[in-house]
Formats: structure tokens, C-alpha cells, sequence
């Protein structure tokens, strides 16, 4: 039994794999549609999220598979004490596979420890959520065809961002990837990540101005200031609208650059940006439904 916990979980072969049958179930979707019959998925969320659970949730029901599970902490019994390892413990006795998000690092792996179901981490505390990443890497391959001698930009709250964390993971398996790191001071990617950086050898920068970024850029990957990993209120609003890309810092950028998010937005991207047709977050969306199909299809040994 396997789970997914971190993006290094999958060999590159796998990744590519995984990509290819996300977009052979994109290209015919009714091929697909009841290889789940029978199957349950459980969505145990403890912290708030809108696209990644109804994401699941949507891939598992369009496999032909059924979904149940919780969106907050305080309508399970977590409310009333009950450890995540006893959850996931009775979750293996209804479901046939989880997707697990809570807010402390490290707690998707206890839950997989106990677990007699594959576990998917779909986000833990800062530290990572290796699906988002899956989303991410089917959207750069679609859409730029590659990911070798790419530069990326990974703007934002680079300390607290859990997707950022594993999509550089992810990303230093390719060559020549280089990466700008783009944040305030205060908001750095933390050093156990730059040891992994080091460690390759890839080339990266961290810089704080976005401007100076712009041009060199392939792809540029906003991301919001994670409010809820903040100790005090203060140092969030003084952060919080320290980058938002306009149309003038657009028109510094490359034709062919693209922009993603893992979305939720709040006011890093002006909403005049979404117009350019260089702003691919939407769809990348769209692209994270399909990888989940993909995704759940072989943990749960389906062939496709
Ligand atoms: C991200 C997350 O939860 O880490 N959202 C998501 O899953 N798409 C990013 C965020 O909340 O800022």
C-alpha cells in the first residue's frame, strides 16, 4: 500500500506517468468514468480549503467513485479529543482511501502510519502538499512542454507557503531549473528548504524586488501571505500587500511567461492581470481535477 506524503513519494518516471494518464483522462473523460465504482473516498479536512477538497471530491465522483468526510476540525471528533491516528484507524474501516489536510506539520505521515488506506496529504501545517505540486507540474507541462532550463519565480510568502516547498522539491529533479526567490525579508524560505537547493547544486537566487525578477522569468508563481501561520496580527498587515502584480509589472515580463497561484488569491494578483493571457491560474485548476483522478486511480492499483 502506498501513500503520498511528500512529492519525492513518486520517481520521476512515476510523475511522468501520473501526468500522462491526467491528460489521457482529460482528453476522454467518459473513458474514465466508472473505473471508481464502488469506492469511497474519505476528505478529512481540519483546516478550511475550497478547491482542494472539492477537487478530490470531484475527481473521485467523476471516476464513478463516492466521496464522504469532514471540512472542519470542529465537526469531527478531533472537537472532542480523538487523536488523528485513531481517526484515520476508523476512517480505514468505511473508506477505501483518505486525503488528509490539517494544520500541523508532520500529522499526514502519523495518519499514514496507522493507516490500513492509502493517505494522501493534502496539505500539512507549513511544510507540504504534494497534490497541489502535481497540479502544478501538469500545468508547466502543458503549457511550456518542459520543465528543463526554466527560471521560476516563486514570489510571496516563501517561509509559511507549503506549496512552494514541494514544488521546489519536485523541481530540483530536472536540469538546469533555475530559481528566483522572491519575498520580504521576514518571509524567506526557511533554511532546511535552501539546504535542498544547495544540496543539488541548482542555481537560485533571493531577491525582494519584483521588477528585477520580471524579465528573466519563465513562469512566476504568486503566492499569498499565509495569515493563519502568523504569530500576531501586526506582522500580517504589514506584510500582507507587500507584493501585488499589476498590469505594469506585467509589461516588464516575457510574452510567453506564464503566472500561476495555488489560488486562494487575496490581493497579490490585481484582477486586472486575469484578463492577460499570460494568467494560467484558472486553469491550472482544471488541470489539478484530472492529476487527482490520475493520482487516485494508482494508489487505489487501477489500471488506466
Ligand atoms: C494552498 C494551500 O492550502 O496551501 N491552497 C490550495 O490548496 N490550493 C495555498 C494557500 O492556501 O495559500
Amino acid at each position: 500500500m502506498r501513500h503520498l506524503l511528500t512529492p519525492l513519494d513518486l520517481s520521476v518516471d512515476e510523475l511522468e506517468k501520473l501526468m500522462d494518464d491526467a491528460a489521457k483522462i482529460k482528453a476522454d473523460p467518459e473513458k474514465y468514468a466508472h473505473v471508481c465504482d464502488g469506492k469511497i473516498i474519505a476528505t478529512l479536512f481540519y483546516e478550511p480549503s475550497t478547491r482542494t477538497r472539492l477537487s478530490f471530491e470531484a475527481a473521485m465522483l467523476r471516476l464513478g467513485g463516492k466521496t464522504m468526510g469532514f471540512a472542519t476540525a470542529d465537526s469531527s471528533s478531533a472537537a472532542k479529543g480523538e487523536s488523528v491516528a485513531d481517526t484515520i484507524r476508523i476512517i480505514s474501516c468505511f473508506a477505501d482511501i483518505a486525503a488528509m489536510r490539517h494544520p500541523k506539520e508532520g500529522s499526514t505521515t502519523v495518519a499514514a502510519s496507522h493507516a490500513l488506506i492509502p493517505v494522501i496529504n493534502a496539505g500539512d501545517g507549513g511544510h507540504q502538499h504534494p497534490t497541489q505540486t502535481l497540479t502544478d507540474l501538469m500545468t508547466i507541462r502543458s503549457l511550456k512542454g518542459t520543465f528543463n532550463g526554466m527560471t521560476i519565480g516563486l514570489c510571496g510568502d516563501l517561509k509559511f507557503g507549503r506549496t512552494v516547498h514541494s514544488l521546489i522539491r519536485a523541481l530540483l529533479r530536472y536540469k538546469d531549473v533555475r530559481f528566483i526567490l522572491i519575498s520580504p525579508d521576514e518571509l524567506k524560505l526557511p533554511d532546511y528548504m535552501i539546504d535542498e537547493i544547495k544540496k543539488t547544486g541548482a542555481e537560485y537566487e533571493e531577491i525582494t524586488k519584483l521588477e528585477d525578477a520580471m524579465p528573466r522569468l519563465d513562469i512566476l508563481y504568486m503566492t499569498r501571505v499565509q495569515r493563519e501561520r502568523f504569530f500576531n496580527e501586526e506582522d500580517y498587515v504589514r506584510l500582507k500587500d507587500f507584493y501585488i502584480l499589476d498590469m505594469p509589472k506585467m509589461e516588464l515580463a516575457k510574452d510567453d511567461m506564464i503566472v500561476l497561484h495555488p489560488l486562494p488569491r487575496v490581493n497579490e494578483i490585481a484582477v486586472e492581470v486575469d484578463s492577460d493571457p499570460r494568467a494560467r491560474y484558472f486553469e491550472q485548476v482544471q488541470y489539478g481535477m484530472y492529476i487527482r483522478m490520475a493520482l487516485i486511480c494508482m494508489l487505489l492499483e487501477i489500471e488506466i
